[in-house]
């Protein structure tokens, strides 16, 4: 069991779970409503709180009745909120999602006017006790400074960073020298690449420096290259029913650093991955408890 913190955010999710994708200017009625907490780092955390780790989240927090939601949420999966950075106007980041029954596909659309946790919020933080930390690839300047805090105070401890779109000087994350760097199949795409293996082996030879680069395909499965240059790849462990793709990725990523920290290499965590996403997928919300 290890301690590990994730820098990132918390939404709430409005989730919309339909029958098809609607049409552009039409009107649907939606089968079932769910309301509850979403954003990547904190996904990410519930799933490692439930694998049996002590997490902690770090973010921006809003004291209204959405935020004491999002809060309670992640107090019932034991998660430490104690550096939260509290501001008292403003709303929660919201997140309208279509969850379409049909494919599980879902299409979201997001919507957040709040400050970034910064460098100054992260240097309240007391990082002896973590052995990993993980980031969302956001606010880049500042979490080029909390890397290179942890790296002053705690040199060997291993850290991720989530790429999941591209954002204004992301590329000053790939000089830095951490464990892990994540990247979306979205990412990829956006760079031009239609497949995982050409991505990886164009990263590698940019960002030598990090040992472990690995993006997550869908229903390719998840790809990885190690510093040798050999890229892996796990098939997706699709369920039957594709029921809920929402948090895939952050479940994916949860998978990653669970593997790691339990000492496991890096073909056997790349698949340790894609099983507990897939597993995710075959149902609604991130409650693994009845899986592992
Ligand atoms: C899923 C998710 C949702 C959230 C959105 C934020 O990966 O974290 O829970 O609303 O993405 O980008």
């Amino acid at each position: 069991m290890a301690t590990i913190l994730a820098i990132g955010i918390a939404t709430l999710d409005i989730i919309n779970i339909v029958d098809g994708y609607p049409e552009e200017d039409s009107k649907i009625r939606a089968l079932q409503q769910r309301v509850g907490r979403g954003g990547n780092a904190t996904n990410t955390l519930v799933v490692l709180s439930q694998l049996g780790h002590h997490c902690t989240w770090g973010g921006v927090w809003v004291e209204e009745p959405d935020g004491t939601r999002i809060l309670a949420d992640l107090h019932d999966y034991q998660i430490d909120t104690r550096y939260l950075r509290i501001e008292t106007q403003g709303t929660v980041p919201t997140s309208y999602i279509l969850l379409n029954q049909r494919n599980g596909s879902r299409t979201i659309v997001h919507y957040r006017r709040l400050p970034e946790f910064t460098y100054s919020d992260f240097e309240t933080i007391n990082l002896a006790p973590y052995d990993w930390i993980h980031f969302e690839g956001r606010n880049i300047v500042e979490i080029v400074r909390m890397v290179q805090r942890i790296q002053q105070l705690r040199p060997t401890l291993p850290i991720s960073i989530e790429i999941e779109k591209f954002r204004p000087q992301i590329e000053q994350l790939f000089s830095l020298t951490i464990t892990a760097l994540l990247f979306s199949k979205n990412f990829a795409q956006a760079q031009g690449y239609t497949e995982a293996t050409s991505f990886l082996t164009a990263l590698r030879s940019q960002i030598p420096q990090v040992p472990f680069l690995i993006s997550a395909w869908g229903s390719a499965g998840g790809y990885a290259i190690a510093e040798n240059n050999r890229v892996h790849h796990s098939p997706a462990y699709s369920p039957p029913q594709i029921v809920d793709t929402l948090g895939a990725g952050d479940t994916f990523n949860a998978g990653i650093i669970d593997g790691f920290c339990r000492g496991q290499n890096l073909a056997d965590t790349l698949n340790h991955a894609c099983r507990l996403a897939g597993i995710k997928c075959g149902q609604l919300g991130l409650s693994i408890k009845d899986h592992s």
